[in-house]
């Protein structure tokens, strides 16, 4: 659209809507070349399987508890079971312990699993580094990762952000950047969609496995928060699979039960600064059910004064002006939305849509049905949604928007990336987006948070044109 056109519309957008929204967002001028994003080959080096008899192979780490004095471990054996024990010990103390856990095994059509091992390493020192090691009697791998703060209101933390990765070329070059972006991310909160193996032919679950393989040089170092989306259900009754989420929940183990939660879809987690929830867009969350029950507990006992910033996960986004997945987190957002104002949320990170998003503080809780007030409004209660559901699958990128873009919209872009949120403090945290652009990460949209419950006022980025 020319600026002449923009002018326009954003004077039409201000007579329409004077009293509701006059602040267009704007879409990118960047335009990405959409080649198809393609697999990387079975024999890429991203997916060598380690070397040694029995050699613990998929290794990766997420929260183990409430708290985060807890890592649970898991990893896979191809030749036998082996040890599922891990042994562990703090840089400063050198004494070596032992954790015990336990293997499990599934079958997918006619694919069988590794052993595939978790074991939870408990009352951790917080703010610690910890070498453990995996592959006991046989082939041992080390590793290492770091504790995080204990839970406070002032605890600096950085969390990336990373959705919808699969493992294309696009894939690896968002974690490469992920990896390299100056400001260090110690924790990653995954959207979901991890693998995309049922894009193949029977869900071939063998790309489940190189998955594992391929982003091991991040998650067994740095734990990455486990989000549950569509492509992780694998319901495929036309080949006798009937139970979902059969892959992901045997490989992907987290603390539910630490926050009362009775399904590993939905639960919470504190860590650092941060009350994190992550939610299930695929488990029933109607009125009665027990996602619905879960959150409406969870909620009010989040405290601000111990955690100020509440961040909530899920897969499909509430508010997306793509013409992919439109209106598809439309009936979770009628069900919760109300509570995310109540309760202040400050941001909302969601994936699916294979591109990215970020929206102004709105609310659209208003509508009853008959009164038709359904345009989104500006809420200073309200979070921030973004979606970034860019990491590089081989479904390639959501190009075609919505238009014009809806005033609640502030910024879009069509491009693969990932995010660092940047918690400094009670009030602040510093905000990026990064673009892949020609092998460089790039900072293509940014924004401070003021925290909602300490410091509510408004942070919003584009400003009305009178
Ligand atoms: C599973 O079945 C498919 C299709 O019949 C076949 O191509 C593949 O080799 C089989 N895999 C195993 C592990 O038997
Ligand atoms: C993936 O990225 C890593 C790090 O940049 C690089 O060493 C590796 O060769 C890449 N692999 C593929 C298949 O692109
Ligand atoms: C979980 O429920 C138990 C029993 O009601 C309670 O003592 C505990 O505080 C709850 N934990 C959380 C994180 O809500
Ligand atoms: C909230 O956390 C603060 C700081 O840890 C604590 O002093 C306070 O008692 C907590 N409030 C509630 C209601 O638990
Ligand atoms: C974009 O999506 C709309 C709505 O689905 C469709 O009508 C239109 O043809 C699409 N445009 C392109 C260029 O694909
Ligand atoms: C919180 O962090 C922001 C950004 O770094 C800084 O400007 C502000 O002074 C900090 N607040 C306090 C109380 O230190
Ligand atoms: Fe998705």
């Amino acid at each position: 659209m020319g600026s002449m056109g923009f002018k326009v519309l954003v004077f039409g957008l201000f007579l329409v809507n004077v009293a509701v929204l006059c602040n267009g967002g704007s879409t990118s001028t960047f335009v990405r070349s959409v080649e198809k994003a393609v697999d990387m080959p079975l024999d890429s080096d991203v997916f060598a399987v380690p070397s040694g008899y029995n050699a613990p192979q998929q290794v990766h780490i997420t929260q183990g508890d409430l708290e985060g004095k807890a890592v649970i471990v898991s990893w896979v054996t191809e030749d036998e079971p082996g040890s599922s024990k891990v042994r562990y010990w703090s840089e400063n103390s050198k004494q070596k312990k032992i954790a015990k856990g336990i293997f499990v095994t599934y079958r997918y059509f006619n694919y069988s699993s590794g052993y595939i091992h978790h074991c939870t390493i408990k009352n951790l020192e917080h703010n610690t580094k910890y070498y453990y090691e995996v592959g006991i009697t046989h082939t041992t791998r080390q590793f290492w990762f770091v504790t995080p703060p204990q839970v406070g209101p002032d605890v600096p933390y950085t969390f990336g952000l990373i959705g919808d990765l699969g493992q294309s070329f696009d894939s690896n070059k968002t974690l490469t950047h992920y990896e390299k972006n100056p400001t260090k991310g110690q924790t990653v909160l995954f959207v979901g969609d991890l693998s995309y193996a049922d894009n193949y032919p029977n869900h071939d679950n063998v790309r489940w496995d190189t998955w594992a393989r391929f982003v091991e040089r991040s998650v067994a170092y740095q734990p990455w928060i486990w989000v549950a989306g569509n492509h992780e259900i694998d319901f495929a009754p036309e080949i006798g699979e009937t139970v979902p989420f059969k892959p992901y929940s045997h490989r992907y183990h987290v603390p539910y039960k630490a926050s009362n939660s009775t399904q590993p879809f939905w639960y919470s987690i504190k860590r650092a600064s941060a009350h994190i929830i992550v939610l299930a867009s695929y488990s029933a969350y109607g009125k009665y059910t027990p996602q619905y029950k879960w959150l409406e507990q969870e909620l009010p006992k989040v405290n601000r004064t111990e955690t100020p910033w509440l961040i909530v996960l899920m897969h499909s986004p509430w508010y997306n002006s793509y013409n992919y997945h439109y209106m598809e987190g439309e009936s979770m957002r009628v069900m919760y939305e109300p509570w995310f104002v109540q309760y202040k949320v400050d941001v909302v990170f969601a994936g699916h849509v294979h591109a990215y998003e970020r929206s102004e503080r709105v609310s659209n809780v208003a509508y009853n049905i008959v009164n038709g007030i359904c345009t989104p409004v500006k809420d200073q209660s309200a979070p921030v949604y973004i979606t970034i559901g860019d990491g590089g699958n081989l479904e390639g990128l959501a190009t075609n928007m919505t238009e014009p873009q809806p005033a609640y919209s502030a910024y879009r872009e069509a491009s693969f990336g990932h995010a660092i949120f940047d918690i400094k403090n009670r009030t602040h945290a510093y905000y990026a987006w990064h673009r892949n652009q020609d092998g460089y990460a790039v900072e293509a949209d940014k924004m401070w948070f003021f925290n909602r419950f300490w410091h509510p006022i408004d942070d919003s980025t584009t400003h009305s044109s009178h």
